[in-house]
């Protein structure tokens, strides 16, 4: 009972940062993203009563029983497995990424994702894509996001059980072909405060939490209807000030919660700098010091060479939208 599949990371637009409940990963509010190219995570999940305890490696860290990311995370989501599944098999888990994990590039939304789909396969659970994403996201809410292409919504929903809280594709990988997103690596070491604990403690003690709410579905709305008209400066900027709003609930709750670095810094400033200079362009950043500069391909070679000589940044990589989580038959054991 052995399945591999591989997904790529998403960034959001219309960020998702709170939950209204805990246990099913149901979110306050809907979200956006672009699902990327270039980057991936490869998972292979096998069950077998061989196996007397979970197993999980990540990128060659082995993961168990009594780890945080076990107990909080993966081991949580492998008994939502098993109770679906009607099994009491303990399973080995291996996955493999092209980039750095918890640093920012969404990478535990490309793992469960991954680990989703081969879940679905191994397990032969005849999900289909709706559902796979109800399962992704009790993973990690943002991986729901990851299972198809292109630009995708989240829906927040409004039952208890969560089941009208699911992705769904905006437009495919190819609709808007000269959208690209520059991803800027200022750190590899894994970020303190997890996403999961940052929006738990806005929710709880930022001020400017209801704010946040009372002005997301206009942030949802513009952002969704500049990705089907491709209106670049509509979806740029809304990002954009989506992105600041997030931080400002990151900074405002108590204790505060601080995800940038000088480097990150150092890039706003520079396309800030852009802009002046005419040249469109505009960043978001997620929970984590990485930032990603929205722009058009006719622009991204002159943005690229321009953040590679800053510094603080340690890496750049050039992303436009990517396509949907697929099984592969290359196992990683
Ligand atoms: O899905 P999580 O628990 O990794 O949270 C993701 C949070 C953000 O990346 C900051 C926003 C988002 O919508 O992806």
């Amino acid at each position: 009972m052995k399945a591999t599949a591989i997904a790529s990371p998403n960034i959001a637009l219309v960020k998702y940062w709170g939950k209204r409940d805990e246990k099913l990963i149901l979110p306050q509010n809907s979200s956006i993203s672009v699902v990327l190219n270039n980057l991936w995570i490869k998972t292979t999940v096998d069950w077998n009563k061989k196996y007397k305890q979970d197993c999980c490696i990540f990128n060659q860290k082995e993961f168990k029983k009594g780890s945080k990311e076990y107990d909080k995370y993966i081991g949580l989501f492998l008994n939502k497995v098993r109770k679906m599944a009607g099994i009491k098999l303990r399973t080995k888990i291996k996955s493999q990424s092209n980039f750095p994990l918890a640093a920012g590039f969404a990478s535990s939304a490309a793992g469960f994702a991954s680990l989703t789909l081969a879940v679905n396969k191994s397990l032969e659970l005849g999900l289909k894509n709706k559902e796979l994403t109800i399962l992704a996201r009790q993973g990690s809410g943002s991986s729901a996001r990851s299972i198809y292409g292109g630009f995708v919504e989240w829906l927040a929903g409004k039952k208890k059980d969560g089941s009208d809280s699911f992705a769904r594709q905006i437009a495919v990988s190819d609709y808007w072909q000269d959208f690209r997103m520059i991803l800027c690596l200022i750190s590899t070491k894994e970020k303190k405060i997890k996403s999961r604990i940052g929006m738990a403690r806005a929710v709880k003690t930022s001020p400017m939490y209801k704010g946040w709410l009372a002005t997301i579905n206009d942030d949802l709305k513009k952002v969704k209807n500049g990705i089907i008209k491709k209106d670049f400066s509509l979806v740029g900027k809304t990002a954009e000030e989506n992105c600041l709003k997030m931080h400002s609930l990151a900074l405002t709750s108590k204790p505060p919660v601080i995800y940038w670095l000088s480097g990150t810094m150092d890039v706003i400033q520079a396309v800030i700098g852009l802009r002046e200079e005419g040249v469109e362009c505009y960043f978001t950043i997620d929970a984590g010091p990485q930032i990603k500069i929205l722009c058009l391909a006719k622009n991204a070679v002159r943005i690229k060479k321009r953040i590679k000589k800053i510094k603080n940044v340690q890496d750049v990589i050039m992303a436009r939208p990517g396509k949907e989580a697929k099984i592969t038959n290359q196992h990683l054991f």
